[in-house]
């Protein structure tokens, strides 16, 4: 265990609004692929604490997720990330208000993890429980970090009703966020997610586990124009998503290359495979605001989430985009775009305000659609 608490990271803190007599204080814990992580948010949005135990060196040598092997490292962790949670913080657990854990959707194993650890906290103290979705936690998650002290978002806070762009390892989708529990589905994926598609890429170079990142770097040194990648989709109507077009064109290219695989052509290879990429979401993104419900609906904020919210390219991409539809873009920092548990802890407060409780024994779910909430 000692080496698991060495490579523990603490996610960086927020201070916003002075917490008062009403603030209060929700335990987060997310364990639903290869993180372990929980952190203590407050209702006025601080960060109080937050704990990653990143479990990527333990997936590394077989280039991507075992569930297996990410059940067991999720048991080894999760007491020691809530202790030092709860450390971080100078709280004791019975200072949390309300307990929130990740119910669903993900590795199933992991899941049950943080869920059951969660409900025997919550049961023991007699505390308000929320289960929350993993995909909620990365589509509120911008309403936590968006505030007047960092200047994302209008004035420090994101309003209801946002488009949210929703890129993950395992989701790619649009969304229209009406609320809390609100969500109506866009356009979506047909088959890979974005962050798929660039683990696959990177994995097909040589160049390692989780590709997003290592490909983003490479793209920022090549050239884009070097390699021709097709843009399923694109001139198709509609707001759907194809991914594995892509990366079915780069098995092709590189099983037909006779050039020397060096670092400039991996470097253009990552550029052009990236280009294509942020090329459908900004299609894709431009079909869905022509649509009669955004249109209707007029939301003032384009907000990216999940994982592939890191990517430096997307980003700028959306805010030129947003720019051009006089809306407002908005992402979480770095360490709010991957897997982590503030997000959860922030979800557990959004929906606690609502009353959205567990009052009855919930069962952990590996599929849960934003949708179905
Ligand atoms: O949200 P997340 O941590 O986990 C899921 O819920 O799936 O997203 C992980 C995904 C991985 O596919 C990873 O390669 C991708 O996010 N990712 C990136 C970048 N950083 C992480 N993709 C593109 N560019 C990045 N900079
Ligand atoms: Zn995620």
């Amino acid at each position: 265990m000692s080496e698991n608490i060495i490579r523990m990271n603490m996610g960086a803190l927020q201070s916003n609004a002075q917490a008062n007599a009403n603030t209060v204080i929700c335990l987060g814990i997310e364990s639903s692929c290869d993180e372990t992580s929980a952190a203590i948010v407050d209702s006025e949005r601080n960060i109080l604490s937050h704990i990653i135990y990143s479990q990527i060196p333990e997936h590394q040598k077989y280039g991507g997720v075992v569930p297996e092997l990410a059940a067991r490292a999720h048991i080894l962790a999760i007491d020691t990330v809530i202790q030092q949670t709860l450390a971080a913080a100078g709280k004791t657990i019975n200072d949390i208000d309300v307990i929130a854990a990740t119910a669903g959707p993900g590795l199933i194993g992991g899941v049950l993890v943080g869920w059951m650890a969660a409900t025997g906290i919550a049961q023991s103290l007699n505390k308000p429980l929320v289960a929350v979705n993993h995909l909620e936690g990365h589509a509120l998650v911008p309403r936590l970090s968006a505030t007047a002290a960092n200047g994302i978002g209008n004035g420090g806070s994101i309003d209801f009703p946002y488009l949210l762009m929703l890129a993950s390892g395992g989701h790619c989708q649009i969304l229209l966020v009406r609320g809390v529990g609100k969500y109506e589905m866009i356009g979506q994926t047909i088959d890979d997610s974005a962050g798929e598609a660039f683990d696959k890429v990177s994995k097909m170079l040589g160049l390692g586990y989780p590709g997003g990142p290592i490909v983003d770097k490479r793209a920022q040194l090549g050239n884009a124009k070097r390699f021709h990648f097709p843009r399923p989709l694109c001139d198709k109507p509609g707001c759907d998503f194809s991914f594995s077009g892509i990366k079915t064109a780069a098995r092709i290219m590189l099983d037909k290359n006779t050039e020397p695989v060096d670092e400039q052509f991996i470097n253009d290879f990552c550029a052009s495979f990236q280009a294509a990429v942020v090329d459908c979401i900004v299609n894709r993104l431009t079909h869905a605001m022509d649509t009669e419900i955004v249109k209707q609906v007029k939301p003032k904020t384009l907000v990216v989430a999940g994982g592939v919210a890191k990517n430096s390219a997307i980003r700028s991409a959306m805010e030129t985009l947003a720019t051009k539809h006089d809306m407002i873009f908005a992402a979480p920092p770095m360490n709010l775009c991957t897997d982590n548990g503030a997000m959860i802890a922030w979800a557990g407060i959004e929906n606690w305000r609502i009353g959205n409780i567990v009052k009855e024994p919930v069962a952990p779910r590996p599929r849960w659609p934003l949708t179905e909430l």
